[in-house]
Parts: C-alpha cells; structure tokens; sequence
C-alpha cells in the first residue's frame, strides 16, 4: 500500500504531537507524526529529537504485531519516517487508560507508592479534553454524554484488556515492564471499532525489568534527562529491523 501515486488532501487535524491530513478517496488518513512534546495538559513543551520517527515506526511495529493477535486497527501501512497510512475513523472523544503497576496520576490519586503491583489490569476512562485536564469519567458518564454507546464501551474494555494481553508478554521478552498505557478508538465508515491514535513511549510507561529505569515520556515530564536516549533504547529493543518496508 505504499502506493507513489497515493492522493494527499488537506490537513484534517493537528495535535501536540501529530499531524492528520486525508488520503486516497478519502477514507484514508495520512499521519505525519512531529517532533514535539508537551506534558500536563499542554503546558509544559519541548522537541524531542527524532521522536516523530521512533514514534511512527514503533506504531507501526505495535498495530502490526496486534493485527496478527487479531486486534483490529487503522493501520495500513509505514509511508516513510515520518507518515503512517490509516484508516479514517471518527475517534471515540475517551482516553483509555490501561494500568499494571501503580504510577502517575494513579499513585497521586489514591496516595499509593509508585512501583506497587496491581493484582489485576485497571482500566480507566477520561474525557479527551485538555482544557479540563483530561478527567476521569465513569462508564456511564460516558454513555450519557454521548462518547459512546454500551455496547462500544463494553468493546472498548474488552479489547484494551486484550492488547494489555498481548503486549505485556511481548514487552517482557524485551525486558520492558508494560507499566501503564492509553489507547484511543475510533469508528470507521461502517461503524467498526479500530484501535487508533499511537502506541509510543509518549503513551506508555515502560521500566527496564533488571533496573528499574524509566524508558518513556517520563522523562521529559519530570526533567529526568536522558529523553531522546530513552526512546533510542526503546526502539533499540523492539524495532521491526527485518521489515523491508520503509
Ligand atoms: P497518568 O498516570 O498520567 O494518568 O498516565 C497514564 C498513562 O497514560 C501513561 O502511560 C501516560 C499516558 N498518557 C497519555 O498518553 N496522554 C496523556 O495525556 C496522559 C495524561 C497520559
């Protein structure tokens, strides 16, 4: 699919980190995925060198490896570096969190040590809204302010706890502890639901098993250092490298 003679529209969307213009007959979208980082609801900003291009080629190797898991989602194909090609979907207004180990806003949130192991995946819904900070909302606040229906958040649910299935044994291997994540769904023309949006070190908490060590956003957020090193590692470690497509 990555066709040279691929019709590119106008831009559809920019965010923080990405940008989305539409493709082909315009049930594609084109995703050019940019160096910048911001934390805390956008207050916070930064470039982190390469990191649009880690960041589309490790989506890319993520949605691949789901795909054959039978997990459904709105990639196509790697265009370049930078671009991925996806199916357009009308994106669910919910992050979709995924927690193992306790950390971030859930240890602030409940006064629980970060490192704590949770005795079963934790999923969390928030509303995709920065000016407000990104809040949680119960299942049924979402149904009622229309984000989605039962039977789409039920979905949601199930299949968040499957990619946390699928990724948690595939991590290991590479010696990275799946910590926590956010997903974001979408729906397509005929109203599927697709797994959306990335799977980075921007979405994902990843610790090094031996060690310890933060190999994510994390590290920009709280000035850790070593940030563009991090997601270096990362792709180091999980990199598609037999891939023969760019
Ligand atoms: P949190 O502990 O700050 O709520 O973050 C949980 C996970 O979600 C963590 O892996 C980072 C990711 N995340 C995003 O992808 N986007 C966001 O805006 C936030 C706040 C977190």
């Amino acid at each position: 699919m990555t066709d040279k003679n691929l019709v590119l529209g106008g831009m559809l969307y920019e965010g923080k980190a990405k940008q989305v213009f539409t493709a082909g007959d315009g049930d594609l979208v084109l995703i050019h995925f940019k160096d910048d980082a911001t934390a805390f609801n956008g207050e916070k900003k930064g470039q982190i060198e390469n990191k649009g291009v880690i960041n589309n080629r490790l989506s890319a190797r993520f949605f691949r490896y789901l795909e054959t898991e039978g997990i459904p989602t709105h990639f196509v194909a790697l265009i370049n570096d930078r671009d991925m090609l996806c199916r357009r979907v009308e994106i669910i207004p919910l992050e979709v969190i995924v927690r193992n180990i306790v950390a971030g806003s859930l240890a602030k949130r409940t006064n629980q040590a970060e490192g704590t192991e949770l005795g079963e995946p934790l999923v969390e819904l928030t509303c995709k809204d920065d000016a407000r900070g990104d809040p949680l909302v119960t299942k049924e606040e979402a149904i009622a302010m229309g984000a989605a229906s039962t039977e789409e958040i039920d979905r949601i649910r199930t299949l968040a706890l499957q990619v946390n299935e699928k990724l948690l044994p595939f991590l290991l291997e590479k010696k990275l502890k799946l910590v926590d994540f956010k997903l974001e769904f979408g729906r397509d023309r005929d109203g599927n639901l697709l797994l959306a949006d990335e799977i980075s070190p921007d979405t994902c908490r990843f610790w090094d098993t031996e060690t310890g060590e933060k190999l994510d956003k994390d590290r920009f957020r709280r000035d850790l250092g070593g940030v563009k090193e991090a997601y270096i590692e990362v792709w180091n470690r999980i990199g598609d490298f037999r891939s023969s497509e760019t």
